[in-house]
């Protein structure tokens, strides 16, 4: 048998995960200059977290979550998405608790849904994500969507759209839920076997269908936004003005739902709009999940949050054409002849590399037009050679690269030169 990664899982593998890395770099960037501090959960946590925290009637929770049995005999779930670990931790580790609140965090990991894998849908992918747990002022709802307009445009997105929607508070949404029962029930049979049981359970979510979405009674149901008391009319109106004030444009669509239950006031999902991008256009999503800390055993507290796919993010550059700012060379290679040579490109290269000078050599015994190949290959900036005639004297060859300008060095000057030459690109 063939051995073979599991499907809807991928490899990264050079050249692209520089890609990876410059991206996790950027977006931690932006993140310490919004004043959010990183935090790592474990990958996997209690069935009943992810049952309590996103949703028992969630597609996630009903289909898609890799759960089994450990040895011990409980029920251990990989995390389907972040919110729910970072508020269990948020409560198991009393951060309520701290001076400085809101407790404004982020995550980089990965996530593991079993979703049939397409283009921007995988079974195991790394969510980026941030999470402000301890206030309900507008202003944060406003931050977390700068912050994830600003990752994007940062790293050279321009075809992007921010869609809009309050959910409103809990009064508001019964009063909608029951609109929208009043609404779908004369079509039930008409509907899909799983909106047939969201109309029970959760009718917001048949505005979410992709099955049912053509029914005529879609385009008539009633809109979330005609049942916004006053408190929740006047949240959404200052979260509005806030973006507007930072020039931050906005698309509102009332239809908008999102996948998971904990959601309500701001709810937000960001799109590619590029050509070629595929079927599924949603970049990044999120919103407001008062009440989600208590739901898990805290303290009331509030919070809003968002996450990405960095696989999403990196496929939306691609289809925009975007190249990132990565350079793929090498400081330094060693062209040793000899057995004498390469002895003493050994130690040179480890004392380089102790000075900070990124060092490669050959190590397949290649004639020196060989090394010299495998130097073009890495697009080495130095080359230094060492020869009997070199060894001999106590002295190195080196030639740099883009001039092709060739000098001989004292052996115990080469660090001292390299150092000097390389400090300008290099800091
Ligand atoms: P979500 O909409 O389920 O929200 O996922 C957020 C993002 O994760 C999506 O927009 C997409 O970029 C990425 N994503 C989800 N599933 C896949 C997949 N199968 N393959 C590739 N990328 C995927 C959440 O997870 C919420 N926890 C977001 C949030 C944070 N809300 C508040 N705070």
């Amino acid at each position: 048998m063939e051995m073979r990664a599991p499907r809807g899982t991928q490899d990264i593998l050079p050249g692209t995960s520089e890609k990876w890395q410059y991206v996790e770099k950027q977006l931690t960037d932006i993140c310490r200059r919004y004043n959010y501090k990183e935090i790592r959960t474990p990958i996997f946590e209690h069935t009943e977290l992810f049952q309590r925290g996103v949703g028992d009637s969630t597609d996630i929770v009903q289909k898609e979550m890799y759960t089994f049995e450990d040895r011990g005999g409980r029920s251990i779930t990989l995390r389907p998405e972040g919110t729910a670990s970072t508020v269990r931790s948020f409560v198991q580790n009393k951060l309520f608790g701290l001076p400085n609140q809101p407790t404004k965090l982020f995550y980089i990991g990965p996530m593991f849904r079993y979703e049939r894998p397409q283009q921007g849908r995988l079974r195991q992918f790394v969510q980026f994500g941030i999470e402000a747990l301890g206030s309900d002022d507008p202003s944060v709802d406003a931050e977390v969507m700068a912050l994830a307009m600003n990752a994007y445009e940062e790293l050279g997105l321009r075809s992007l759209k921010l869609v809009l929607n309050s959910l409103g508070d809990k009064q508001s949404r019964e009063d909608h839920k029951k609109a929208l029962v009043q609404h779908f029930s004369p079509h039930k049979e008409e509907l899909c076997a799983d909106c047939q049981v969201r109309l029970d359970q959760n009718p917001l979510r048949v505005l979410d269908c992709k099955k049912d979405k053509d029914h005529p009674a879609m385009a008539t149901a009633p809109s979330i936004l005609d049942y916004l008391n006053e408190t929740s009319q006047k949240y959404y109106e200052k979260v509005k003005a806030h973006l507007d004030a930072m020039g931050i444009a906005y698309e509102i669509d009332p239809n908008l739902v999102r996948g998971l239950d904990y959601y309500n006031h701001t709810a937000f999902e960001i799109m590619s709009e590029a050509e070629g991008f595929g079927a599924i256009t949603t970049l990044s999503g999120g919103g407001r999940y008062n009440g989600l800390v208590e739901d898990i055993g805290g303290p009331e507290t509030s919070g809003i949050g968002f996450a990405m796919s960095i696989e999403r993010l990196l496929m939306a550059l691609e289809a925009e054409g975007i190249e990132l700012p990565i350079e793929e060379s090498l400081d330094c290679y060693i062209v040793a002849l000899g057995e004498q040579a390469e002895k003493e490109a050994v130690r040179l290269s480890y004392l380089l590399r102790q000075a900070g000078v990124q060092v490669d050599k050959d190590y397949l015994q290649r004639k020196m037009k060989g090394q010299f190949k495998a130097a073009d290959r890495l697009n080495a900036k130095y080359v230094v050679v060492l020869g009997e005639r070199e060894i001999e004297q106590d002295a190195v060859s080196i030639k740099d690269m883009k001039s092709g300008e060739q000098i001989e060095l004292p052996l115990d000057q080469i660090i001292n030169f390299l150092h000097e030459k390389l400090a300008g690109g290099n800091e």
